[in-house]
């Protein structure tokens, strides 16, 4: 596998990648409400915790969008119908569904060129071990942010290409949001490019709320490293005991909703900004959103940025759904 390593140089261009951090955090934690980025939840713990929590019964995404790549996989070959594809994959993570998908086209004789885009290099380390060789495959990693990523890959990708973006990482964007960014995709693709994405469906709370407060802690552990991750890169001095992990269903916008709360009022000092935080007792920082779809609201954000329905994939209990969609412009 070759590598390719844009994240940490490109932002050397324009100042550190921990400027970048510094600055994110700053602005963060300045707002009220305060609120984190989530991309920076992958540092190699959060990579390998999140490993953990995909195995983790109570979050049934990753097993359910297994269960429906699974049942699909080989219908995916002859659909696309080419000698010869590039499959480009935004946010990989560990290459479990990856590999399905690419194991359906070489079974039928089909050369693939696999780009995984992933902010995180423990990701690529991890997806590396479980993406199998073959013959027929090239595997060009690239560790950069998805858009950085998809800029590269367009320089070398000369086929068809089938783009897959899974794991309900679509929900991380809110609904003006995830517009936005299918329309950017949109326009980094050729003519009759497929892409394939994960959507989380509405469901029961309860179904929901387990997902992600696991009974083993695992998502509490995830959302609180990123507290340890700004003690680790800007020293800083966050208490981890002296917050706790809050996720929460909101119903009116249909997200769940990721935060950490201060258990106390407290001061965090962190050195590379030079700032003390000041926090009141259960005061809140907004982490993350993961928004829930209906089958209709799939269906708008294809037809609003400039693609065909293909077809919709769901599993038994129809939790989630894979929709395969392809690009047309006039
Ligand atoms: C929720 S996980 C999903 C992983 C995998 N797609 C799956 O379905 O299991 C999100 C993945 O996207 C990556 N990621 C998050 N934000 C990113 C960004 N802005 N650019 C590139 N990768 C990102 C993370 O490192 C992580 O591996």
């Amino acid at each position: 596998m070759e590598f390719f390593r844009l994240h940490k140089q490109n932002l050397a261009d324009s100042g550190s990648y921990l400027d970048q951090l510094a600055i994110d955090v700053l602005t963060g934690l300045c707002a009220a409400p305060k609120h984190l980025p989530a991309k920076y939840f992958y540092d190699d713990v959060g990579s390998e915790i999140f490993q953990q929590i995909t195995q983790h019964e109570d979050y049934y995404l990753t097993a359910t969008e297994i269960e429906i790549i699974t049942s699909i996989k080989d219908d995916l070959p002859g659909l696309i119908d080419e000698q010869e594809i590039d499959i480009i994959e935004l946010g990989a993570g560990d290459g479990h569904k990856s590999q399905l998908i690419i194991e359906s086209f070489l079974g039928i004789g089909c050369r693939v060129n696999f780009y995984p885009i992933d902010i995180s290099e423990k990701a690529m380390v991890i997806l590396h071990e479980n993406i199998k060789p073959h013959k027929n495959l090239t595997v060009h990693g690239v560790i950069a942010e998805y858009f950085d990523g998809l800029r590269l890959v367009r320089t070398k990708s000369t086929n068809k290409q089938l783009l897959l973006f899974l794991g309900s990482n679509i929900g991380n964007f809110d609904r003006v949001q995830n517009q936005g960014f299918l329309r950017k995709l949109w326009m980094s693709l050729n003519v009759s490019d497929y892409i394939l994405l994960g959507f989380d469906l509405k469901k029961d709370v309860s179904k929901l709320t387990s997902a992600y407060n696991d009974s083993d802690g695992l998502t509490a552990q995830f959302n609180l490293n990123l507290l340890q991750r700004i003690n680790s890169e800007l020293g800083g001095n966050f208490n981890l005991d002296k917050f706790q992990h809050f996720g929460v269903y909101n119903p009116v916008i249909g997200a769940m909703e990721s935060y950490v709360l201060s258990t106390e009022t407290q001061e965090v000092y962190i050195s590379a900004l030079q700032r003390t935080f000041s926090f009141a007792a259960y005061e809140p920082i907004h982490l993350e959103y993961s928004f829930k779809f209906a089958p209709g609201d799939i269906e708008f954000l294809c037809q609003q940025t400039g693609f065909e329905m293909v077809k919709h994939y769901t599993d038994s209990n129809h939790y989630f759904i894979d929709s395969l969609w392809k690009v047309i412009k006039e």
